[in-house]
This record gives structure tokens, C-alpha cells and sequence, in this order.
């Protein structure tokens, strides 16, 4: 559609149909009326066009992206319920903290940019099983153009260009997310890199699912599981406005994944905490073996939930589950 010309052409005819008018009010003052109404009608039709953009054939790009500044909704780092973040340890813990920034629990899950992205995303294109995906970047931002796999089968290829802003893995392989456009849910890639192999396969390869003949979506696949086990104290909460609130106090796996909650251990060694306190900081091999595997468990493993009310908890406040708890004794579910 030739959508940017129509609004010329309609100041065009508006000025030729009021000329008409005050042509027309001298000789026939009822025939002036009808064309002052048809000049008006041709306005507004045209003011109307102007408010439509012009969409690029086929791709639907991502709305709230302003020229000027980025605005786009991810999951958010949030601290609360004692959890203070890996940088508040660096200060008294340097060695501790060094081993493990260089670790790959603590780039499990990454703010997606050039930088952290390990692999090419500069103008590449991707062909691999179904899937045709074309990459780009813009400053640190990645973009990815793909196949709307929220469409059913039926209505593909339809073709959505959309913002990649987290990465989980670093080890193997990368996995990027894309903001899906609705609150803070994020939607998978549907490529995978593998970074030992150099190259990109179909996201479904990765992981073990159920068979199926179409490439199926992972919208809000992050958000409500792989949030848990891929972040520190990871949970998601519904929104008023029916969204998602997504939140993590750090992304990655870092101190307090494995110690627990720090903010009360460093009031303690700052002499802030009542006299008679002890230490609440978890060192995992003060701990019995039964209890310490569970640290390493509670991730390195599978946890389900036994009732419903438990699940709706750790859906909302994140696992209740934390480092010297028995995770095999229902007793730690009441706190
Ligand atoms: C204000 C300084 C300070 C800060 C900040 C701090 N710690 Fe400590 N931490 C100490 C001191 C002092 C000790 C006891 C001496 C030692 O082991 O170095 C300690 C000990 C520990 C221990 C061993 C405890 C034991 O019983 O063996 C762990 C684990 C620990 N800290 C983790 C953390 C984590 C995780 C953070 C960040 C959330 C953190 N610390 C922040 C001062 C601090
Ligand atoms: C129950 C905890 C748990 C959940 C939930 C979970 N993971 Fe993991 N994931 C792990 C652990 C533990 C590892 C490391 C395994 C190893 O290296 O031996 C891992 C490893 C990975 C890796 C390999 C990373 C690398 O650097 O090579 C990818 C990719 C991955 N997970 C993706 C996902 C996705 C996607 C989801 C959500 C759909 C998810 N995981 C949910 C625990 C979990
Ligand atoms: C994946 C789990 C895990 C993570 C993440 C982790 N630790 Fe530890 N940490 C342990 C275990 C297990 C021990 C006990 C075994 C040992 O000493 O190596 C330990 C021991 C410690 C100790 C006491 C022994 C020592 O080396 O002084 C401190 C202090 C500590 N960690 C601080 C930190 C800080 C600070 C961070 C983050 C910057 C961190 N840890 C991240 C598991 C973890
Ligand atoms: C909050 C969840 C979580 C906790 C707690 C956790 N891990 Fe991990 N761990 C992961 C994930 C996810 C990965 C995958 C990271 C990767 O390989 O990129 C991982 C990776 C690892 C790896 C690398 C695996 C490989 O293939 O080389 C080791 C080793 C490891 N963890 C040991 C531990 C130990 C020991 C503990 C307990 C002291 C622990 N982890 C606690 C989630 C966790």
C-alpha cells in the first residue's frame, strides 16, 4: 500500500474542494453546503491515514522498541528476603569471589548483548532442520528475524523480528530468549549454539521433550521453570494486569544459590546483629553429607513438589527450600 503518498493527494483534493466552496457560495449557496461536507469528510479520511504506520511486508517488529531508548521487558534482577548479590561478598571474600566469576554457574544465565553472546550474530543467517533464522546486531543489542511459532502451523511461515535479552549456558551450549512482547515472558530461540562445535542446531534437539512433527513454542518456558534452577532465588509472580512479574535476586548460580541468604551474616561480621547471635552463613562442608548433597541437589537434580500449596508457593516466592534445610523432611515446608 502506498500509504505515504495518499495524504498529499488528499490535501491535494481538500484545497480543490475548498476552493469550489467559496467558488460556489456566490452563484449556489446549497451546493456550497454539499462540498464544504465532502471537503471535510476527505479531511478527516486523510488525517486518519496518517496515524497508520507502514508495515514492512510479512515481519511484524517488536512495538514498544523507540528510536531513541530501547524499551524492553525481560525478567528483572531483584534483591530482597536477605539475598544481597555476589558483589556485596567480593568486598571481604576477593579469593572466594574470583574462583567463582571465572565458573560456569556464575554465566549459566546472562543479560543477552554482543559481549556475552558467544555466538556470531552479525548479520548471520541461520538454516538448520525447519528453521530459518536471520541474526542481527544493532550497538550491544542482538535481534533475531524468525517464524512466529505462537501462530498455529497452519498460518506459518508468519515472520516476527524480536529482541534476544537473556542466555542460559555458556558450557556446552547457548541458549538465547527473546522478550515475547507481553509483560516480562520470554520466548526460546528455536536454535541453539553449541560451543565446543561451532555451529547452530534446532532448539528441540537439546532437550529431551515429547515427539512432535511441528517445531512447538517455549513461551514463558523461563519464566516458570527454568528460572528456578538457572538463577538465584528465581520466582514468578502473576500481575494485575494479567502479565507475569519475573524475578531473580541474582541471574546465575551465585554465593547465596549455595550459602544461603548473606545480608544477616554481614550485619554479623559488621557488629550489627543482637549480641548472643551466631553466624547464620552456611558453609556447606560444616554440614553432614546427607544435608550438603541436598545444596548441590536442590538444582543437580529433580525436585517436584508434593502438594499444590507448596507448587503455588514456589511458583510466587521462589523455592522455599535453602542451603541446611532437609529437603527430604516436610518440616522445612512450614516456614
Ligand atoms: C563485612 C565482611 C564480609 C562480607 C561482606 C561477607 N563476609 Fe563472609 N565472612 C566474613 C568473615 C569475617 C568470615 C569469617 C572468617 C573467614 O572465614 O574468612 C566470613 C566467613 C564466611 C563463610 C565461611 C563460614 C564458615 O562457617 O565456615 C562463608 C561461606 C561466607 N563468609 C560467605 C559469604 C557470602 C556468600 C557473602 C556475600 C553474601 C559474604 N560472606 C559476605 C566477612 C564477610
Ligand atoms: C531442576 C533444576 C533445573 C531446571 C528446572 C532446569 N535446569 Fe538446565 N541445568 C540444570 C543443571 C544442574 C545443569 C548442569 C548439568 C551439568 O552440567 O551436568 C543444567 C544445564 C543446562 C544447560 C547446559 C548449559 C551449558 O552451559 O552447557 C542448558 C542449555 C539448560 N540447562 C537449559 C535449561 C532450560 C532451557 C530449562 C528450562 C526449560 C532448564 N535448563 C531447566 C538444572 C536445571
Ligand atoms: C555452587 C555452590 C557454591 C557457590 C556458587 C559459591 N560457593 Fe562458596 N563454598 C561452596 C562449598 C561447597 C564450600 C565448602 C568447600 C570448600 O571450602 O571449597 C564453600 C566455601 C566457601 C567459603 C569458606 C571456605 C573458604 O574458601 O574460605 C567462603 C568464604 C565462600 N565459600 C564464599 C563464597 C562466595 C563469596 C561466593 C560467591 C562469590 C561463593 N562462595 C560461591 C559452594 C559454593
Ligand atoms: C541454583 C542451582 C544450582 C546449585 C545450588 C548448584 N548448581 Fe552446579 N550447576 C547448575 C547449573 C544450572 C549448571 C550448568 C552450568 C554450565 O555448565 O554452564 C551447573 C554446573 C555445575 C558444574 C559443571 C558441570 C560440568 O559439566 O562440568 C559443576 C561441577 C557443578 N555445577 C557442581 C555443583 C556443586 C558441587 C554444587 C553444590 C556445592 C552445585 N553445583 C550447586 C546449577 C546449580
Amino acid at each position: 500500500m502506498e500509504s505515504v503518498s495518499s495524504p498529499e493527494a488528499a490535501a491535494f483534493v481538500t484545497a480543490l474542494l475548498l476552493f469550489l466552496v467559496i467558488g460556489l457560495r456566490w452563484i449556489r449557496p446549497k451546493a456550497a453546503d454539499v462540498a464544504l461536507l465532502a471537503a471535510g469528510s476527505v479531511y478527516i479520511v486523510a488525517l486518519s491515514w496518517r496515524e497508520i504506520p507502514e508495515p514492512d511486508p510479512g515481519i511484524e517488529v517488536q512495538t514498544p522498541v523507540r528510536e531513541r531508548s530501547l524499551v524492553i521487558r525481560r525478567p528483572r534482577q531483584r534483591l530482597g528476603d536477605g539475598y544481597v548479590s555476589s558483589s556485596r561478598c567480593a568486598e571481604c571474600h576477593p579469593q572466594n569471589h574470583a574462583s567463582w566469576h571465572a565458573s560456569y554457574h556464575r554465566t549459566m544465565t546472562q543479560l543477552a548483548s554482543a559481549q556475552t553472546a558467544l555466538a556470531p550474530f552479525d548479520g548471520v543467517e541461520v538454516r538448520v532442520g525447519d528453521q530459518h533464522v536471520e541474526l542481527e546486531v544493532e550497538g550491544q543489542q542482538l535481534w533475531a528475524t524468525m517464524d512466529d511459532l505462537d501462530v498455529p502451523p497452519v498460518a506459518r511461515p508468519v515472520r516476527i523480528k524480536r529482541p534476544i535479552v537473556l542466555s542460559t549456558g555458556s558450557h556446552h551450549m547457548q541458549n538465547y530468549w527473546y522478550a515475547a512482547g507481553q509483560s516480562r515472558i520470554l520466548e526460546q530461540l528455536p536454535i541453539v549454539y553449541l560451543t565446543e562445535d561451532q555451529r547452530w542446531i534446532p532448539a528441540d534437539a537439546t532437550l529431551l521433550t515429547p515427539p512432535s512433527t511441528e517445531p512447538v513454542s517455549n513461551t514463558g518456558k523461563w519464566n516458570e521453570s527454568c528460572v528456578y534452577c538457572h538463577s538465584t532465588h528465581g520466582r514468578t509472580a502473576p500481575t494485575e494486569t494479567g502479565g507475569v512479574d519475573t524475578q531473580a535476586a541474582e541471574f546465575g548460580i551465585s554465593c547465596e544459590a549455595c550459602h544461603g541468604p548473606g545480608e544477616a551474616h554481614i550485619d554479623f561480621h559488621r557488629g550489627q546483629s543482637a549480641g548472643d547471635a551466631s553466624d547464620p552463613i552456611v558453609n556447606p562442608s560444616s554440614l553432614s553429607n546427607h544435608l550438603s548433597s541436598q545444596v548441590c541437589g536442590a538444582c543437580h537434580g529433580f525436585t517436584a513438589a508434593l502438594t499444590f500449596e507448596e507448587y503455588q508457593h514456589d511458583l510466587l516466592d521462589g523455592y522455599r527450600y535453602r542451603p541446611v534445610d532437609d529437603i527430604t523432611k516436610p518440616g522445612w515446608l512450614k516456614a
